[in-house]
């Protein structure tokens, strides 16, 4: 794929994961891999003013090659990601609301809806908020061969075959707090869940 190509389908993934409303401003960071080049989101810049001439290409080793901006502040664990799972050729980071306030008040999110089976995903573990992205051996190792991991406090990190699997991995695991989130509510509120108890109080602690 030439790097023009390249660059376009990062681009046009920023403005799917924007569109969906899963970042706040200019956070998260898409990226993807191509041969021995990475191509990933500047750091802090507008989303809508973005063009294809934006993104970053950096090389596999680490090596930024020339730009007009630097990478996202999120590059060593998008490298690491490529590094350790060849599997991977896209890596999508989110701050959307849902996982992150269930991030905050449980330690993983269970693969509860049918979602999690369409994409062929396990539980999401939750990553301790004292884990910098910067050093991020301990977020690989909660991802090990997994398609997501939710840092606490944080957002959410989905890697697939491209950077496209990778957004509906994010949207997939955004669902899925969404109804974790809920069930919780029925719960707190007194409700019951009478068509799966056995399911829903395994993994939501309900009735
Ligand atoms: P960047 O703008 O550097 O990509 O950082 C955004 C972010 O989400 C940090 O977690």
């Amino acid at each position: 794929m030439t790097s023009r190509r390249c660059r376009n389908r990062v681009l046009a993934v920023v403005r799917a994961m924007v569109a969906r409303g899963l970042v706040v401003g200019t956070t998260g960071n898409v990226s993807m891999r191509a041969r021995d080049r990475v191509y990933i989101t500047p750091t802090r810049l507008d989303y809508d003013a973005m063009t294809r001439r934006d993104v970053v290409a950096v090389e596999l080793a680490g090596r930024p090659m020339r730009s007009r901006h630097g990478p996202s502040s999120e590059l060593p664990l998008h490298l690491a990601l490529y590094d350790r799972r060849p599997d991977v050729g896209g890596i999508v980071h989110t701050h959307s609301r849902a996982a992150v306030t269930w991030s905050m008040i449980a330690s993983g999110l269970p693969p509860m809806t049918e979602d999690a089976r369409y994409y062929r995903m396990g539980a999401v573990p939750v990553v301790p908020q004292t884990t910098p992205c910067a050093e991020p051996a301990a977020l690989i190792a909660a991802l090990g061969d997994g398609r997501a991991i939710l840092l606490e406090g944080h957002g959410v990190v989905a890697v697939g075959e491209g950077p496209y699997e990778a957004l509906w991995i994010a949207c997939a695991v955004e669902h899925m707090a969404a109804v974790a989130l809920s069930l919780r509510a029925l719960r707190d509120g007194g409700g019951h869940c009478a068509r799966r108890p056995a399911i829903v109080g395994t993994w939501c602690g309900l009735p």
